[in-house]
């Protein structure tokens, strides 16, 4: 995976992670740095593995590696994560010489991981993500589960499906 492993090399892109881990410091809910990132990678390919899905192992790789980093836009300036997410992964991408053809994969199933109606719903690497995304949570030993705003529905109370 020589395009993940540009990735985690790019300064910008660990800049970035360092400036959604300050922003979060004190955040008492759920993180986004890498070991959400890295986790939500996992859980996809883990899926694809036991679904015998055919999928391209780098780009699920890369979309998850870089599908929160809009977080620091909706700190900022209130922007929705998907939309800044998607605009930062194309510079990142671009910046490690990702071809452009899998880089719009990559963005548009950054846009649609949070399920929002847009083209990239019918996308699978998007619906996985987005799937993974939420599986990736620990809310069944989670200190904030009162205080969070998932409804109970939604709260993982397990790690199987
Ligand atoms: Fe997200
Ligand atoms: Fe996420």
């Amino acid at each position: 995976m020589i395009y993940v492993d540009k990735l985690l090399k790019e300064t910008d892109y660990l800049k970035q992670l360092q400036q959604l881990e300050q922003l979060e410091r004190d955040r008492q809910f759920c993180r986004h740095g890498l070991s959400h990132l890295l986790d939500t990678a996992r859980l996809i390919w883990i899926r694809c593995l036991e679904g015998r899905r055919t999928m391209d192992k780098e780009m699920v790789y890369l979309a998850a590696l870089l599908h929160d980093l809009g977080r620091i836009d909706q700190y900022e300036a209130g922007t929705p994560h998907e939309e800044a997410g998607a605009r930062r992964a194309e510079g990142l991408l671009s910046a490690i010489g990702y071809p452009t053809e899998r880089r719009e994969k990559v963005t548009e199933a950054i846009l649609g991981h949070r399920g929002s109606k847009s083209a990239a719903e019918t996308i699978e690497l998007s619906a996985l993500l987005c799937w993974a995304d939420a599986r990736s949570r620990m809310c069944f030993a989670c200190d904030a589960r009162e205080e969070c705003n998932w409804r109970e529905d939604q709260k993982n109370e397990t790690i199987t499906d």
